[in-house]
């Protein structure tokens, strides 16, 4: 069991505090459901859950491109409404929108060294993906995100973070952070705790160890059945398995590692050993896990293409979530600023 730092909790309802997020740079994938969304759904009926829009974080590798970000803010919001989350349990809100972040990151910049950043092996894996928009010059907003996403945080006073395994070295920022400002300033900040998802990374269609947007290799939470038969037709194979009635090795093979995902164990067990004995193809067999993906991601369609035919009331859960956030952000602020003598 977490113990929780109900001294410093200023959440009335007094059920301990989520703040968890995207980055609205495309729609959502099955990397992102198995990897983050799937537990946020669950854990919205215990904690007081708040689901950041991250578009300020977004633009720190999508300066260019803002409509880009812009256009997909709501797409992802429509993602998480469509998972389960319930803005009767959650809020919702836009980063952008809540300003105090960006005060809190100005803060907290002076407790954080540029070695420190420099050290963040999340950022310096994402900077070798980001290799032709930065050459050698990183960006000062790209090395110091990780302090802004401690802003997003701590701005909720939140006791825990659900996110996916990348996100550990923001969250021990995010902690030194705040145990540098309650040393220094005096005790103000809550100390957030990581709540990794049990499921390990999702794989991507190519057998690549990430499935992302920028690889091509995912398959999206909005494809349409059409789609989903397209990629998985595409997916990666064991190459030693040319005809039907070839041995196949299901671990060198992405269309099994699917089916571990989207498959019931009975049926598992028979793709693997028709697999391996060579009696089923893989043409059949990718039929299957298309059928199986489409038949799991029909609910979850369904529910999006409600929200995408009533745009106004996904409108309203933001501005609500995002006045609601708000409020909450503007209370860690007084607080801050008056530890800082900035209470004018
Ligand atoms: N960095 C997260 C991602 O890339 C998004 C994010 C922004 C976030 N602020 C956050 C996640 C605060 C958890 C908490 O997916």
């Amino acid at each position: 069991m977490l113990k929780f730092n109900y001294k410093y909790m200023n959440n009335q309802n007094q059920k301990p505090r989520i703040l968890t997020g995207d980055r609205p740079t495309g729609p959502l994938h099955i990397g992102h459901y198995f990897g983050a969304l799937k537990d946020r759904v669950e854990l919205q009926d215990k904690y007081d859950t708040f689901v950041i829009i991250a578009d300020v974080q977004a633009l720190t590798d999508n300066f260019l491109t803002p409509k880009k970000v812009r256009d997909n803010v709501k797409e992802v919001v429509m993602d998480n409404l469509a998972v389960g989350i319930d803005p009767k349990k959650s809020t919702i809100f836009i980063q952008s929108m809540i300003p105090e972040i960006a005060e809190l990151t100005v803060f907290y910049s002076n407790l954080v060294t540029v070695a420190r950043l420099e050290r963040n092996p999340t950022t310096k894996e994402e900077l070798k993906q980001k290799e032709k928009l930065f050459k050698n010059n990183i960006t000062y907003g790209f090395l110091g995100y990780p302090v802004s996403q401690a802003a997003d945080i701590t701005a909720f006073q939140a006791d825990l973070v659900p996110a996916g395994e990348d996100q550990v070295p923001h969250i021990e920022l995010a902690r030194e952070i705040v145990r540098k400002f309650n040393e220094i300033y005096g005790e103000t900040l809550v100390e957030p705790k990581a709540k990794i998802s049990a499921f390990p990374r999702v794989k991507g269609l190519d057998g690549n160890s990430k499935m992302g947007k920028s690889l091509n290799n995912a398959i999206y939470l909005s494809d349409s059945p059409d789609i989903i038969r397209q990629k998985v037709k595409m997916a990666f194979t064991d190459p030693q398995k040319i005809r039907l009635t070839d041995i196949g090795h299901p671990d060198n093979c992405m269309v099994y590692y699917y089916h571990q995902m989207f498959t019931d164990s009975n049926d598992l067990k028979v793709v693997e050993s028709e697999c391996r004995t060579g009696a089923r193809g893989c043409v059949a067999c990718k039929n299957q896990l298309a059928d199986n993906i489409i038949k799991f991601l029909a609910p979850i369609q369904e529910k999006r293409h409600y929200y995408e035919s009533h745009p106004e009331i996904v409108d309203q859960i933001i501005k609500e979530g995002t006045a609601k956030a708000r409020e909450v952000a503007k209370e860690t602020l007084r607080q801050v600023k008056e530890k800082m003598f900035l209470n004018y």
